[in-house]
């Protein structure tokens, strides 16, 4: 069984109530539950991880490395400027699939860069919950 680690950073903890215009109004909980369901039926085995920490984040991927077969992260705010989380993922050798809800290429200027993108698997971007979902699929067809 494929096992997956879903890592969400910053601020994502405070999904349905944060910008739902932008970032819809389910939970964070919600969420998670929905990618569990997925999970089952994909028969793959889920974590979940969620900080508001740079370095938490690190070490949630440090500890993949070892423990999973791939991971779905939304790194937030990070994806746009941490290096720091982009060495990361280039240091683990499984498959890092980048998610977002929101279309980033469709917001301000800032979020249209991704520092993250060329050392992940791929990028889902723009599709609410669903962009986790598809994530997943992804990592199932690995
Ligand atoms: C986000 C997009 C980021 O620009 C933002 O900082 C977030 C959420 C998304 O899921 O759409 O925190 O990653």
């Amino acid at each position: 069984m494929k096992r997956i680690l879903i890592l969400n950073g910053p601020n994502l903890n405070l999904l349905g109530r944060r910008e739902p215009g932008v970032y819809g109004s389910d939970s964070y909980e919600a969420i998670c539950s929905r990618i569990a369901a997925e999970a089952e039926k994909q028969g793959m085995e889920v974590e979940f991880v969620q900080s508001n920490s740079e370095g938490a984040l690190i070490d949630a991927l440090h500890a993949a490395m070892d423990t999973k077969e791939g991971v779905v992260l939304n790194a937030g705010a990070y994806t746009h400027y941490s290096y720091a989380i982009r060495d990361a993922i280039a240091a683990i050798k499984i498959p890092v699939v980048e998610v977002h809800l929101s279309n980033i290429h469709a917001r301000e200027e800032f979020r249209s860069t991704s520092v993250l993108a060329t050392v992940c698997r791929g990028q889902i971007s723009g599709f609410g919950p669903l962009s986790y979902l598809l994530a997943l699929q992804a990592l199932a067809a690995e």
